[in-house]
């Protein structure tokens, strides 16, 4: 049995492109190393937010199916990787799923096949780390035998507007013919492709949007800082900013960066860039800030306590969302995670509510949740807006008169002090 995708790696990125082309007439199979994945798809449930169950049964009776058998690659005219880029115990960029995975390809590559890779990583990936291992693992030429292609994925978890389908999609590949296949491809799915000059500029331009938003970040986190100390409400100077309609684009600050790609990406460039002996210094300074600001909302949260005549040893705080960006049950690298260690090592006695996020552990211990936000407000000392989930109705939040530090500009009252 043949399928036109095989895509390798069937999570935040795997599953919802799977979704998108499986809609559109693509057959398609998934292959993940995980069981625990395989076996919820297969079983209807998906664990990807922007993914319903609704989806997979859909895709199911369309004729995907999931497995941990990576004999199924070898029945794909196409297929993707979306695999983890992360980083190792020591911080550095951790290709070792990427290389696993093109092994696992290149074990299985027949000639004529497109392989994609879409996972976030430095320029040069494809053509120095994946070309070498898919055509050493199959005896077969890249770009003569097979075409190979670059192709970033731009997938924003929890955005209503944006999705697989209208989110134009950069394609490259090793050579122009690659390139040609990897847009026949996407094209059947997708609804606006741009092609990029090769695979560098496809990798780096990845790396630019990510980057772009964690140095703007970092510069109005630390906007924010200044502005306290300063005595300048910081919303109102960026409500104030944000009207000016052209050459200002609006960021926020907040308790930190977090998710899978935000903080790691910028490590990937820096990594790439020290290694040609080229120093990102706005990478670095941005580094900086942004890893102070969870230290600045703990910082924050004893100051209002004090003030209040509450020593935060003992004091009962409330984290209001834990996730790292709203409406979504990631908490990778989330700052709330450095937030609560932070108030544990004062002394405080902390809880946290998020509607996404079953069980949250700091250092190894798991940190008790509330399920009623409204029934902790009563008796909390401070209760801290982490992330504006939907669900966190600001009328009721301030009408329990609980004392809020909110670090997203969400709220107004008597009760309320921002970031
Ligand atoms: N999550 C996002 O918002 C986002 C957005 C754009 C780009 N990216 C990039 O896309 C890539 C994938 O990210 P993600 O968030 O989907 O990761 P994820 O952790 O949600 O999913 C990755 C899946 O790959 C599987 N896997 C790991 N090694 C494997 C292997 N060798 N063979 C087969 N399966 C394997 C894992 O079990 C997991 O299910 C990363 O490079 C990331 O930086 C992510």
């Amino acid at each position: 049995m043949s399928v036109d995708l095989v895509v390798v790696g069937l999570g935040y990125v795997g599953l919802p492109l799977l979704a998108r082309a499986v809609e559109s007439g693509v057959t398609a199979a998934g292959f993940d190393i995980s069981a625990e994945v395989v076996s919820g798809l297969n079983a209807g449930r998906s664990h990807v937010t922007d993914v319903p169950d609704s989806a997979v049964a859909e895709m199911t009776s369309a004729g995907f199916r999931a497995t941990a058998d990576p004999a199924v690659i070898a029945e794909a005219e196409t297929v993707v990787l979306c695999v983890p880029t992360g980083l190792s115990a020591d911080g550095a960029p951790d290709l070792g799923a990427v290389r696993c995975a093109a092994r696992t390809v290149g074990e299985r590559l027949r000639r004529h096949m497109l392989v994609v890779l879409e996972s976030t990583s430095y320029p040069g990936t494809t053509e120095e780390v994946v070309l070498p291992i898919l055509e050493s693992a199959s005896g077969l030429t890249a770009g003569e035998d097979f075409h190979l292609v670059y192709s970033p994925e731009r997938i924003d978890p929890g955005n209503e507007r944006f999705g697989v389908r209208d989110t134009p999609k950069i394609v490259s590949g090793i050579t122009p013919l690659c390139a040609k296949f990897g847009v026949a491809f996407y094209g059947r799915f997708i609804d606006s492709l741009v092609l990029s000059r090769g695979t560098r500029e496809a990798e780096m331009a990845k790396l630019l949007e990510n980057t772009y938003r964690y140095v703007n970040i970092a510069l109005v986190n630390e906007v924010a800082m200044f502005c306290h100390r300063a005595g300048i409400d910081v919303w109102d100077v960026l409500h104030c900013a944000g009207t000016k309609p052209f050459g200002f684009a609006p960021f926020h600050p907040g308790p930190g960066v977090g998710g899978h790609c935000i903080p790691v990406d910028p490590i990937y460039l820096e990594t790439m860039a020290e290694r040609t002996g080229f120093s990102f210094r706005t990478l670095a300074a941005s580094r900086e800030v942004n890893a102070r600001m969870p230290g600045h909302v703990v910082e924050r949260a004893e100051g209002l306590l004090r003030e209040r005549g509450a020593p935060v040893a003992g004091a009962r705080v409330l984290l209001l969302g834990v996730s790292y960006k709203p409406d979504v049950a990631d908490t990778r690298e989330t700052p709330a995670r450095p937030v609560a260690r932070g108030l544990l090592a004062a002394g405080a006695q902390v809880v946290y509510h998020d509607p996404g996020v079953v069980g949250f552990e700091v250092d190894g211990r798991e940190l008790p949740a509330v399920s009623s936000p409204e029934e902790a407000l009563r008796s909390a000392d401070l209760a801290v807006l982490l992330q504006d989930h939907a669900c966190y109705d600001p009328v009721r939040l301030v009408g329990s008169r609980c004392l809020l530090l909110d670090t997203r500009g969400e709220l107004s009252g008597e009760n309320v002090r921002h970031l």
